[in-house]
């Protein structure tokens, strides 16, 4: 057996209804601890999931501070600001809750509170000094799979996203209450839920670290994903396909925590960065073209994911295919001109495609500047 190494969070805690419970479910983080941050962003708080937790915290006797200024894709500005306002608070353990952008800032503040490196100097993998607060991080999408990701993606400038990529972004408990992803609308599930099964499919073919550990949960994970993403999305009420989301984004997160992903998520960037197109939605745009790309490479591997999703005629083409269709079920975009995005644009997008090597190196065919901008232009 080839050498390998698999981390993931100490702490899982899975449950309906589990975040309505929090203080009891984190009273070992939580012992000694007065002042505390909770992350997230404006909708989650409008939808009420907050509530419950709050107010349990607040029974417990504990002061807690409610950041809720969280846009998508975290600019770094936003983050640093929030940090601030938690360090002026005085906190001692930080709570994201939310999708994967207020799980990530989140992380970072629980990160720059702790150690005085300037987070201009994090960026890139294995860069951080120092110690973080206490975490714990509860998602309400299924989902960037962040809740156990060592991963914080963050927007640099106008248009750059950048990675901090460092077992000290692991939290410290991960709670998965599907009851907080019922009301989740129908587009978010949907992109959410193929931007989970394209972390199980890259992790699956990841070139560099793939291992036997990341391989069991990605299969799983993207198993898991598959049976249950239509239903979620016709359905938003239905809690077993919900509760099958969560676990298998989960899953998916543990996946490519270990084994990177690569291509898809490198073309996907320009669009969040630039186009500010939802991350998931930017995923399953570049999906089929980047694996119709990687085909001569990682063939074998595709055909690997499609037989184990029973999928007739198992072949990188049959898995494709599927993952098509299923963005016509969920009724989600499939082409860049519905995004805004137009010929003239995709030379700069394929130019910051390729500065993604944090990515790239992970992906099973090496990506070109040409591949780069062809794959955008078969999707325009
Ligand atoms: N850290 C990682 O490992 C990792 C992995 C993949 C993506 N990401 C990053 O995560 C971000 C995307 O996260 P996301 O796709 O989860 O979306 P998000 O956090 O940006 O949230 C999307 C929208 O959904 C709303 N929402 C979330 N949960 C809801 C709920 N239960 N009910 C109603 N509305 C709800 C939010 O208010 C927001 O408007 C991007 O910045 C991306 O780069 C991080
Ligand atoms: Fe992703």
């Amino acid at each position: 057996m080839a050498t390998f190494q698999f981390r993931t969070v100490p702490h899982i805690h899975a449950g309906r209804g589990s975040a309505t419970e929090l203080a009891t479910i984190a009273a070992p983080l939580l012992a000694g601890v007065e002042r505390v941050v909770l992350v997230t962003d404006r909708g989650v708080r409008q939808a009420g999931l907050i509530d419950a937790p709050l107010g349990e915290l607040e029974v417990a006797g504990l002061s807690v501070l409610v950041l809720d200024e969280v846009i998508a894709d975290p600019p770094e500005d936003m983050v640093l600001a929030a940090t601030a306002r938690a360090r002026d608070f005085g906190a001692q353990l930080v709570i994201g809750f939310g999708g994967g952008s207020s799980l990530d800032t989140a992380k970072l503040v629980a990160l720059l509170l702790g150690s005085d490196q300037p987070l201009s100097d994090m960026y890139g993998v294995n860069k951080v000094r120092g110690q973080r607060l206490p975490l714990i991080l509860i998602p309400t999408t299924a989902g960037t799979g962040s809740e156990v990701t060592p991963i914080s993606v963050v927007t640099v400038g106008e248009t750059s996203k950048m990675g901090v990529n460092d077992p000290a972004l692991y939290g410290d408990l991960a709670v998965l209450d599907a009851a907080l992803t019922l009301g989740l609308p129908r587009h978010v599930t949907a992109a959410t839920g193929i931007d989970a099964m394209v972390h199980a499919i890259e992790a699956y073919t990841s070139a560099i670290e793939k291992n036997p550990v990341s391989d069991a949960l990605a299969l799983a994970g993207l198993k898991k994903l598959h049976g249950s993403i239509e239903r979620a999305c016709l359905d938003g009420a239905d809690m077993e396909a919900r509760e099958d989301m969560l676990l298998g984004a989960l899953l998916a997160g543990q996946a490519f925590a270990n084994a990177p992903v690569g291509a898809v998520h490198a073309l996907a960037y320009p669009l969040g960065g630039i186009f500010h197109v939802p991350h998931g939605l930017s995923n399953s745009l570049m999906l089929p073209p980047v694996l119709r790309y990687n085909a001569p490479s990682a063939e074998p591997l595709y055909t690997q994911l499609a037989a184990h999703l029973d999928l007739a005629g198992a072949s990188t083409e049959a898995l494709v295919t599927e993952m098509e269709r299923i963005a016509g079920v969920v009724g989600i975009e499939t082409r860049l001109s519905q995004v805004g995005v137009s010929h003239n644009d995709l030379p700069k997008m394929a130019e910051d495609a390729m500065k993604v090597e944090r990515l790239l190196k992970n992906n099973p065919r090496p990506m070109t500047l040409e591949a780069a901008h062809a794959c955008y232009e078969s999707v325009l």
